[in-house]
Parts: structure tokens; sequence; C-alpha cells
């Protein structure tokens, strides 16, 4: 499909979500990336003509938060709302079961704290992100502290992952909150949940993209509409 075949896809899944969850007087968790930017476009429409009112965001990066003050939306910190009604985000690979990665915009950690402070966490996706299992598509992304870096490096090795540095223009890509990528691959995914606990183990490692029973519903748009799904 055609990126503004794929885009069009990702504005109808923003607004099935913002139609089907929230409503006046919400507190958001506010996702990153493409998709979780038709969202903050639609809260941001509706705050307008006053379909929606009272809203008020908690960004999950700096990119969210900058995109919000442009587009208008009211913010809030997590300091100020440490409990959110929803959060909505998009997502790298959706598996059954609503299994997630997550961080291919490289703000999984405090997108996995946001939608652990929500109420409700929702996905929104077209649905190029299905997949039958997970690591099909997406790598796993590690945000893992700078010293310990090769450490975590050769403890993800011994655990059967081969993980790549995130680069931007040839030096490390910097998370918000100043720690580095790893881009972890394997070719043995049969217990998603065994590698979440394996890989938040390792010491280091401040958090990665699995995301194991936590979305309660995803908004999955294709040709023939807006589908849900939940776990
Ligand atoms: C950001 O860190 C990610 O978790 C995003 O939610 C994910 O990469 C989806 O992004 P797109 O909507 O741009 O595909």
């Amino acid at each position: 499909m055609s990126a503004d075949g794929l885009d069009a896809l990702k504005r109808e899944a923003a607004e099935a979500a913002i139609d089907g969850e929230v409503r006046s007087g919400m507190a958001l968790g506010l996702g990153t990336g493409s998709t979780a930017d038709y969202v903050l476009e639609g809260l941001a429409a509706r705050l307008a003509d006053g379909r929606l009112f009272r809203i008020v965001g908690v960004p999950t990066s700096e990119v969210t938060a900058a995109r919000a003050r442009e587009l208008g939306i009211p913010l809030a910190t997590l300091d100020e709302r440490p409990a959110l009604d929803l959060a909505l985000d998009g997502a790298d690979e959706i598996a059954p079961g609503l299994a997630l990665i997550k961080g291919m915009g490289g703000a999984h950690l405090r997108e996995k704290v946001v939608a652990r402070a929500a109420e409700r966490f929702v996905v929104v996706s077209d649905e190029s992100k299905l997949v039958d299992r997970l690591g099909r598509q997406a790598p796993l992304p590690v945000e893992v502290v700078r010293f310990a870096r090769a450490v975590c490096e050769h403890l993800l090795a011994n655990l059967g992952w081969t993980s790549t540095l995130r680069l931007r223009q040839g030096a490390p890509w910097l998370t918000d909150e100043g720690n580095l990528i790893l881009d972890c691959r394997r070719e043995d995914w049969s217990d998603p949940a065994r590698l979440d606990l394996q890989v938040e183990m390792i010491p280091g490692v401040v958090e990665h993209g699995l995301f194991l029973g936590m979305a309660k519903i995803a908004y999955v748009a294709s040709p023939d509409g807006v589908k849900t799904y939940e776990p």
C-alpha cells in the first residue's frame, strides 16, 4: 500500500478510537509516532469545535509535547496527573492477545509508564502492524543506560538476541531520558513472557518495547473499515 494510503488508514483508526473512547473531562496519555499524531489532530479538532472539552493530555515524548502545544491541547505532567483515564498510542507490531512491540520511535519507556498510569490503554493502528506472532517485522527496542551498553549487548547475546545500536546520522540515537537504544532480533519467540522478564532483569536495561497484557483494545484500520480487537 502507498504511504498516502497508510496515512489515510492511520487517520481513520485515530478518528474511530477517539469517537469510541474519549469523553470530555478525561485525562489522556498521548502517544508518540505518526499514528499518535493523527490522534492529536483529532483531539485538537474536537476541542476547537466544542465536541470535546476539559481534556488534559500527558505526552509520552518531547516531540508529542511540542506537537500538542502547537495544536492547543492542554498538557499536564505525570506528577500532576499520575492516574489517567485513557492512553492512546500506536504500535509497531500487534500480535494475537494484543501483545505488542513498541518503540520504533524510541519513546517506549515513557509510553509504557503512561500506558500503565492509564485505566485503559488503547492501541491505534493501520493493518500493516498486525502479525501472527511477535518479532515478525519489528526489532525489539531495548533502552539502556550508556554506562552499561557493552554489558547489555553481551548479556543480550547470551540470551540469543542480536542487537544493533540505533544511530542517527552516524551518532548514537539518544532517548528523551538520554539513554541508548539497542534494536534486538531473535529467531525464537515462542515464549514472549519469558523474554519480557529476561530482558527486564538485565542490569542497565531501563525498559524494552514488549507490551504484554497491557492493551485493552486496538482500533485497526484496513481498506474494509476499522475493526476493534480485544485480548
Ligand atoms: C514510538 O516509540 C512507538 O512506540 C510508536 O508507537 C510506534 O513506533 C508506532 O509509530 P507509527 O505510528 O509512526 O508507526
